[in-house]
């Protein structure tokens, strides 16, 4: 079955971290995007790959315009996401260069999560075709050489913050000089600095909180963290639509449906969303608002609700997602939605039977039709944030480098249009 062939892949990564060549992500990516690709219930390998950690889609008769872009994407967020949504309108098939971390490292500091957490982030998203893994920082000639004669790549894609070289030159001034760039439009209101910034808040708010509780119990809803509010972003249904699939379920569908957070989404929701629609033909999530989450995990989550709606619209496994969903799936959800299974991780931020909540998932289970997923890998929110509390003072560092540059730029921003 090939849930279990990843599974075994993710094992591999996971208990020989050492190991990890070239040769191992391309095995890890094509088991991530072999059912998209090849069709959920038939697994097929239609790719061809070399040995430089790179693999193609079928060969196409039609010349298509290949376009690239890159990026660390690290703690990656829907801003991503839909600079890469915009990179691959302005072609038919978009290759992605994820930055190895010694690269990262070397030009920004340790990056949160690691090579093959930004690759499964990356090629779970549904507007990315391929993946080139370990591409450099910055685009130098001999790279722009290998990119068009290798990997025939016809335009080379950044956003329009001006993205200068240590000399002060411009990064993409070659790919300019050769007529091969193209600008895509920031996306407003979301960076990996700020989310940093979220999460080293919501520490601080926590431990107000906890010496709180010590003096006084009763709690304020004032003085509860909610990093969420920090957020920038104004979302538009306009964005909604633009990642939308769209689409229902077709006739005769079986709706499989998965509820959570889903914040900070990471490369452990990516895998759960992949298995869970294996198990039908569509995968309808239900995400839980900010309150929800509060009141059953005791903390704001990091992204606000419509932020998590985008990063879990984004991901290739997902049909839809219903926006505010609520804590317990009821009979009425199931009848509405025409649910046939009802899923959950096996690795997840809350558990009830140890807090003695009720059962969410009671009226599921009675039915029948609850299934308790392995979760594949163990990453979660919490130890996300936790690899940044954990290297506080070199994030905060990074951070007020950054931050500088972005206040700069919310100074001096005009009107924005396009995408
Ligand atoms: C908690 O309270 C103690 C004593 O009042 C104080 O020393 C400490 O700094 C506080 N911690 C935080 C994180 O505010
Ligand atoms: C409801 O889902 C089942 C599969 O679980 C499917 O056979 C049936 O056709 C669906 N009903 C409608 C009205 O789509
Ligand atoms: C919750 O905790 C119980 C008791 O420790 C454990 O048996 C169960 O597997 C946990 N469930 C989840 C979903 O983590
Ligand atoms: C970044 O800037 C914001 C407001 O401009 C400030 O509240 C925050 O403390 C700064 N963070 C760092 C790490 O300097």
């Amino acid at each position: 079955m090939e849930y279990e062939t990843n599974n075994w892949i993710w094992d591999g990564m996971y208990n020989h971290p050492h190991v990890f060549g070239g040769l191992m992500l391309t095995a890890a990516l094509l088991g991530l995007s072999t059912s998209y690709f090849g069709g959920i219930t038939v697994p097929q390998l239609p790719y061809l790959w070399s040995d430089s950690g790179i693999f193609h889609k079928k060969k196409c008769d039609r010349k298509h315009i290949r376009v690239y872009m890159d990026g660390c994407f690290d703690l990656m967020h829907y801003g991503h996401a839909n600079a890469l949504r915009q990179a691959k309108a302005l072609g038919d098939e978009l290759v992605v260069g994820v930055v190895s971390d010694e690269e990262i490292i070397a030009n920004k500091g340790p990056p949160v999560l690691s090579m093959e957490e930004r690759l499964a982030l990356v090629s779970g998203l549904k507007w990315v075709d391929q993946v080139i893994t370990n591409a450099p920082y910055e685009i130098t000639e001999q790279f722009m050489g290998k990119l068009f004669s290798e990997h025939k790549i016809d335009y080379i894609i950044h956003g329009d913050d001006p993205c200068l070289l240590p000399d002060g030159t411009d990064a993409y001034a070659l790919a300019k000089k050769a007529g091969r760039y193209k600008q895509i439009k920031r996306t407003e209101g979301v960076s990996s600095t700020d989310i940093v910034g979220r999460i080293l808040s919501s520490l601080k708010d926590t431990n107000d909180g906890e010496n709180q509780t010590e003096t006084s119990l009763h709690k304020t809803p004032e003085s509860q963290p909610k990093s969420a509010s920090l957020s920038q972003f104004l979302p538009t249904s306009r964005r909604i639509v633009q990642f939308s699939n769209g689409k229902g379920p077709g006739p005769n569908a079986r709706v499989v449906y998965i509820d959570g957070a889903f914040d900070l989404f990471h490369a452990g929701h990516v895998e759960i969303l992949k298995n869970a629609r294996q198990l039908g033909d569509f995968l309808l999530v239900g995400i839980h608002n900010d309150e929800t989450v509060s009141e059953h995990r005791g903390k704001y989550p990091i992204m606000h609700l419509h932020e998590r709606s985008l990063s879990v619209l984004g991901c290739r496994y997902v049909d839809e997602v219903i926006i505010g969903a609520p804590w317990e799936v009821t009979v009425d959800m199931i009848t509405t939605f025409n649910i046939s299974s009802v899923v959950h991780g096996t690795v997840s931020e809350y558990n009830f039977s140890l807090t003695g909540e009720s059962d969410p998932y009671s009226v599921p289970k009675s039915m029948g039709i609850f299934k308790l997923l392995e979760s594949p890998i163990s990453i979660t929110t919490t130890s996300v944030s936790q690899r940044i509390i954990t290297n506080h003072d070199a994030y905060m560092k990074r951070n007020a480098k950054k931050n500088e540059s972005e206040k700069k730029y919310y100074a001096q921003k005009t009107y924005v249009s396009g995408d």
